[in-house]
């Protein structure tokens, strides 16, 4: 099978590029087609000819798109259509890579794949409006969920704690926001395992298990032996300019259709961490 990636040069698509063998992939950055201009993703799609094609490429810094929402929606909502429009005139299918920040953050319990979209912050509506006009011009397009990416071809949380505590003693991390942290590795084989099983429709993907950033935190600096102490703080303490949802735990039961199960995200963490290694 033939499959084209947009944003293999991105966190994902680095570790999608890694794990996909066996079929022939053509991984592309926005130096090879910027997703905005229409023309430039049929130009790499009629060249190409893919059976699959991966979005995986987006505007990914949340406060960012909260100061240039303009810049959010061209990327994350525009460049998807223009790519669903490319794939619909193709025969391609598709799948789009999504985020749990289309959801508001009230649920006390995993969100389901049909629970209205209800974002809170820019990024999450340009990826809302991206998912709705999606399926809208490819009712068969499957769109991934999922959250708290980290991996080791990126700016990542676990990276990010890592190198302040190297430096710091202690440091304070969020406590009141709960998600799923999911490993960029095994999402990537999980993402090849759907393509290859012709998935359809929306699907929630992390690895199982939620906790809060602080937890999180806990959790990499325990594993990596550091003795910097971890406090809990609050939103509103650690002010930002995008809201951020407050429970984002996405249900993994669309993914159990699949008889796909991911492992826990503190499982995913040594191998993360192995990865990684002491001196990036
Ligand atoms: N990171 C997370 O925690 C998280 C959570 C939930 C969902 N997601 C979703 O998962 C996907 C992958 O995220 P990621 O963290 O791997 O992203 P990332 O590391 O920020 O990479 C973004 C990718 O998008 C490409 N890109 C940006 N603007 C583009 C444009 N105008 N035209 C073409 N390509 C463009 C970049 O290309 P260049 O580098 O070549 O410019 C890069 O390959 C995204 O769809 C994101 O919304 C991420």
């Amino acid at each position: 099978m033939r499959v084209l990636i947009f944003g293999a040069t991105g966190m994902l698509g680095k570790a999608l590029m890694r794990v996909w063998t066996d079929d022939e992939v053509t991984g592309l950055g926005s130096a090879d087609a910027d997703i905005r201009v229409p023309e430039q993703v049929q130009a790499q799609v009629e060249r190409v000819k893919p059976d699959w094609i991966v979005l995986s490429a987006a505007y990914t810094d949340v406060d960012g798109c909260e100061l240039n929402p303009q810049l959010a929606n061209a990327v994350n909502t525009q460049g998807a259509v223009n790519i669903a429009r490319a794939a619909a005139r193709s025969s391609a299918k598709l799948l789009f890579v999504s985020t749990d920040y289309v959801f508001d953050g009230k649920n006390t319990q995993p969100y389901e794949t049909d629970h209205p979209r209800n974002p809170i912050n820019a990024y999450g509506e340009s990826k809302a409006a991206a998912e709705k006009k999606t399926l809208e011009i490819l009712p068969e397009a499957c769109v991934v969920r999922t959250s708290w990416l980290f991996g080791t071809d990126g700016k990542c949380f676990p990276d990010t704690i890592l190198k302040l505590a190297a430096a710091r003693p202690q440091i304070e991390v969020v406590n009141d926001q709960r998600g799923c942290p999911t490993y960029t590795d095994e999402l990537a084989e999980v993402v090849v395992q759907l393509c290859r099983g012709n998935a359809q429709g929306i699907i929630h993907c992390t690895n199982a298990g939620d906790c809060t950033w602080y937890e999180f935190a806990r959790e990499i600096l325990t594993l990596a032996g550091s003795s910097t102490k971890v406090l809990p703080t609050t939103s509103e303490k650690f002010v930002r300019p995008a809201n951020r949802p407050r429970y984002s735990v996405l249900s993994s039961a669309s993914l159990g259709k699949y008889g796909i199960a991911m492992r826990a995200w503190q499982q995913t963490l040594p191998d993360y961490l192995l990865q990684r290694g002491p001196a990036a």
